[in-house]
């Protein structure tokens, strides 16, 4: 793992990341076409005094998926109650929590689909009647016990939608899944995040920065901090364009927002594999990094941009990642000699 910034899964749920998270939906920027949805479906629920329907939330790392599920607790005025689908072991860990929950409360679950399939099937029936059907005893002296829950609303996040079961998918009333922000909203955030952070930040630097950010408040924040230390060193603590410029070019992160990393996997591409395909975990092995970071937080990016192909065969450059790297494309990548295992 490498603690790049622009890593979106770098600087997780740090107490500057905490410090900068909007509380309330009118705070959350961007996704509107989500977000005005979801405001009338609280407004809804809150007249009918009912809980929310469940929720499942996807998308690449940072883009605000944490976020929404405590502004929905904070909407709703409820609890926010949150686990992680690889702590929970036994069924006994979610049936704990499960009827510990009061009428109404949210149950957050991160990284759901790596909820283990016996845990997954408890959550069946408490999702869909709020109950709970475990068996106690062994052998022939098992009995199943049936037990009431207080209504409650379950937000799922992942960032691996594809591969959630079709049951449990099939049990959310609402599933979204988070778009990387646009360049203007990552400003609107940006200038946000400066304000409370009580630091200048000139237009024209935002608009830099934003553009670097890959479309993840997360990274944005994260590039904020340090450029943040390099005004005050600098330029008397004022965020200027050429302030920005200058921080991002000594932090190695190109007009596109690649890093060191997203470079060295794309030239592994096109220089060890004649531009791919390459099959996903050999290029893991390649570049020294965990094949689900690669394909959690480089490859989506990189696959927006254009960069990047997803083949049955593996991964492929494509013409764009060698313009761009200023490489001479040969055209015929797709016609590549050597099959290579997936
Ligand atoms: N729409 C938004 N407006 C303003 N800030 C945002 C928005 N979305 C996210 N952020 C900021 O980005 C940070 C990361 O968001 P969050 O932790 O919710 O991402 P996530 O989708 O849960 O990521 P992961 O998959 O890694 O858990 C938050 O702390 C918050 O400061
Ligand atoms: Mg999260």
């Amino acid at each position: 793992m490498t603690d790049d910034i622009t890593n979106a899964n770098t600087g997780r749920d740090d107490e500057y990341d905490k410090s900068l998270r909007p509380k309330l939906l009118r705070e959350f920027i961007g996704q509107t076409s989500f977000t005005d949805n979801l405001k009338v479906y609280i407004e809804a629920a809150k007249k009918r005094n009912e809980p929310l329907d469940h929720l499942l939330l996807s998308g690449p790392p940072g883009l605000g998926k944490t976020t929404l599920a405590s502004i929905v607790a904070n909407e709703m005025n409820t609890n926010l109650k949150s686990t992680s689908a690889p702590i929970l072991e036994k069924t006994g860990d979610l049936a704990a929590i499960l009827t510990d929950l009061e009428r109404g409360d949210i149950l957050f679950i991160d990284e759901i689909h790596r909820l283990k399939r016996h845990i997954e099937e408890v959550l069946y029936s408490a999702m869909e009647d709020f109950t709970l059907d475990i068996i106690i005893g062994q052998g022939p002296a098992a009995k199943s016990v049936k037990i009431n829950l207080e209504p409650f609303t379950l937000i799922g996040a992942t960032t691996r939608s594809g591969l959630i079961s079709s049951p449990l998918l099939g049990r959310f009333g609402i599933k979204e899944n988070l778009d990387y922000y646009t360049t203007d909203d990552m400003m609107n955030i940006l200038t946000r995040s400066a304000g409370l952070l009580e630091t200048t930040l000139d237009d024209d630097a935002a608009k830099v920065i934003a553009k670097c950010s890959r479309g993840t408040p997360r990274v944005a924040n994260g590039l904020l901090k340090r450029v943040r230390d390099f005004a005050q060193i600098t330029g008397g603590g004022r965020i200027t364009k050429k302030v920005a410029e200058e921080s991002l070019t000594r932090l190695q992160i190109d007009e596109l927002g690649l890093n060191k990393t997203d470079i060295r996997l794309l030239n592994t591409i096109i220089d060890n594999y004649d531009g791919g395909p390459v099959g996903a975990k050999t290029l893991a092995i390649s570049i020294g990094e965990e094949a689900d970071t690669i394909e959690e937080v480089y490859e989506p990016y990189l696959i927006q941009l254009g960069f990047l192909k997803r083949t049955p065969r593996g991964r492929m450059a494509t013409r764009k990642a060698y313009e761009h790297l200023g490489r001479k494309y040969g055209g015929n990548a797709e016609l590549a000699l050597f099959d290579v295992e997936e």
